[in-house]
């Protein structure tokens, strides 16, 4: 076959090449347009060619050298379009969508906004301090000096490399951190975890959460405590509950008093969590004793107050009916995913 054909029949292959995915393009690319393509050698042909057809010779291979260049050009893109298309046809947009696991907040996050809600209400502000504490605003401030026998009740975490540290007990002490810092009147809510060296049980972990909260003013009494806290059990457990202050004893307060809500007494589970009285615990309180105002820099002849402190799982372990304050802590999903939609 003439020179003159191969080339035509080259050319002709190159227009009717139609390759449609990655594999035939490159199969193109290596016959018309690669180092070693099947025009090149035509080239070294040309001085073979008689002098008056050289020339037609020559601009049939730059055809035929351009074409394959443009074609392989507009087959790059053609090809990336339908591997496109072919992608998307494999997204099934008809097919059911994913179910959006929805999460849910913690019970002890629920009560413990449910609780500042309740106060913020009535004009209480939100106070944070740190949980690790030093000695002074957990202890010494909240007058339970070093060999006080009521540090007993609250052994907690010491930091080992800085005894005068430690992991805080209760919320009171952030009392300590908003008295030094602000003047009254001062009326402030605590929220915050707590430490205590428990032996962990159904009952008692070593780790909780409590709200404190202070109110220090001129005239303030304990007619006002009581009508605070009979105001915020009524928020939280309904128009009808009722409450009883029973004598008690804080260093921090004087006269100090526990707080209980009547329960009733209803069925067995009742008889079990409030010990057959009917009533239960909720919260400890009473009068901001004058040293602690002292220590705080307060004036304890001008400035009175109360305060006063519960603990948090207890309130969501009853409004919840949980009986083991451990699944609080164990990020199990079964349990906290009984809580979707909890208020
Ligand atoms: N801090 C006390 C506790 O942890 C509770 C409390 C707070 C009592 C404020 C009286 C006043 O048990």
């Amino acid at each position: 076959m003439d020179l003159f054909k191969q080339v035509e029949a080259l050319i002709a292959e190159i227009r009717e090449a139609q390759p449609t995915d990655a594999e035939g393009l490159e199969q193109f690319r290596r016959r018309f347009v690669g180092t070693k393509n099947v025009i090149k050698p035509f080239f070294a042909e040309i001085r073979n060619i008689e002098a008056d057809k050289r020339k037609a010779f020559g601009q049939l291979l730059n055809e035929a050298k351009q074409l394959a260049e443009q074609k392989f050009e507009m087959l790059k893109s053609s090809v990336a379009q339908a591997q496109e298309e072919s992608e998307a046809q494999a997204f099934d947009l008809t097919a059911p969508a994913e179910p959006i696991e929805l999460g849910a907040r913690h019970p002890v996050a629920i009560v413990m906004d449910r609780i500042i809600d309740i106060f913020s209400r009535i004009g209480f502000a939100v106070a944070e301090g740190p949980e690790i504490e030093d000695d002074w605003h957990n202890f010494t401030a909240m007058n339970t000096p070093e060999d006080h026998p009521a540090r007993d009740m609250q052994d907690t975490y010491y930091v080992m490399n800085d005894p005068g540290m430690l992991l805080r007990t209760h919320t009171s002490s952030v009392q300590a951190h908003v008295m030094t810092t602000q003047k009254p009147p001062i009326r402030i809510i605590a929220p915050g975890r707590v430490y205590r060296n428990e032996t962990i049980s159904a009952r008692a972990h070593c780790q909780f959460h409590q709200v404190e909260g202070l109110y220090i003013d001129e005239g303030v009494s304990f007619a006002d405590m009581k009508q605070t806290l009979l105001y915020f059990a009524r928020q939280m457990y309904g128009p009808d509950a009722r409450i009883r202050l029973r004598p008690s004893f804080f260093p921090f307060t004087e006269p100090s008093a526990e707080m209980d809500v009547y329960w009733g007494l209803k069925d067995e589970t009742d008889y079990r969590i409030t010990k057959g009285t009917g009533w239960l615990e909720i919260l400890g309180c009473g009068m901001v004793d004058p040293n602690v105002l002292e220590n705080c820099g307060i004036d304890s002849k001008r400035y009175t107050g109360f305060a006063f402190g519960m603990g948090i799982e207890r309130q969501a372990m009853l409004q919840y009916r949980v009986s083991d304050i451990r699944l609080f802590f164990e990020n199990d999903l079964r349990f906290l995913k009984q809580f979707r939609g909890a208020l």
